[in-house]
């Protein structure tokens, strides 16, 4: 059954709310794009199974835990996902990084995939697919299809803003799916944008309007 994660830490909050400002240009947009997803990660990868293992410390050799088996892969969806990437890598180094390249038509809001490379042992490894935002749903849920199709072990999607009518849409679609979110907004607009949103998150990230 699919679960909804809202991270209300301070930290996160606080970001957030530069994020959103429209004042923030596209240096401190990516520093805190990079620096959100470092603490959301910290949260998402909470449930990871660990091992026991033996170390040698100065002091006696002693039981410890390390994270068990082949681990994790991310998954941005291009563009504005790449943003995430960075901050995510800096928890986990050895993560593999596997890219879907989706863009919305803007006047179908339907997604268009130009672009898919998935780490080729992800069926050993758990997925976090991450785009700060979810929208209508359409984008998660075509990334979410594709990477279904090489059957990794487990699939998580991360965002940073989720609608309410992407949250509907990607629960109907993919129940099993949880949602890693700093927060889940009022509504979408008549264009599909997040009210209040941040904007395009893409141009924001690359400065691209
Ligand atoms: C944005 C965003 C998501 C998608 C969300 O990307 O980064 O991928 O829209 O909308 P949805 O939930 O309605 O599908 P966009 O299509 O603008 O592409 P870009 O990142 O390349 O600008
Ligand atoms: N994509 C964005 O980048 N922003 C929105 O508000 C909706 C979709």
């Amino acid at each position: 059954m699919q679960k909804v994660f809202v991270m209300d830490h301070p930290l996160i909050q606080h970001k957030l709310t530069f994020l959103r400002d429209i004042s923030t240009g596209t240096k401190s947009f990516r520093e805190l794009v990079s620096e959100i997803a470092t603490l959301m990660c910290y949260e998402a990868t909470r449930d990871l199974p660990l091992v026991n293992v033996q170390t040698e410390t100065p002091m006696q050799i002693t039981t410890t835990k390390v994270i068990s088996g082949r681990k994790l892969a991310f998954v941005p969806i291009l563009r504005a996902g790449l943003g995430m990437v960075d901050g995510m890598l800096n928890l986990v180094p050895s993560a593999k990084v596997g890219h879907i390249g989706l863009y919305r038509d803007h006047d179908t809001l339907k997604p268009i995939e130009y672009y898919n490379k998935l780490p080729p042992d992800i069926e050993e490894r758990e997925v976090i697919v991450l785009d700060p935002m979810l929208a209508t749903g359409g984008s998660a849920i075509d990334a979410i299809d594709i990477v279904k199709k090489s059957n990794p072990k487990n699939i998580k999607f991360l965002c940073i803003i989720a609608a309410p009518e992407g949250i509907e849409a990607l629960h109907k679609k993919h129940p099993d799916i949880h949602i890693y979110c700093a927060a889940v907004d009022e509504k979408l607009n008549e264009n599909g944008y997040i009210m209040p949103g941040l904007g395009d998150a893409g141009d924001r990230i690359f400065g691209t309007k």
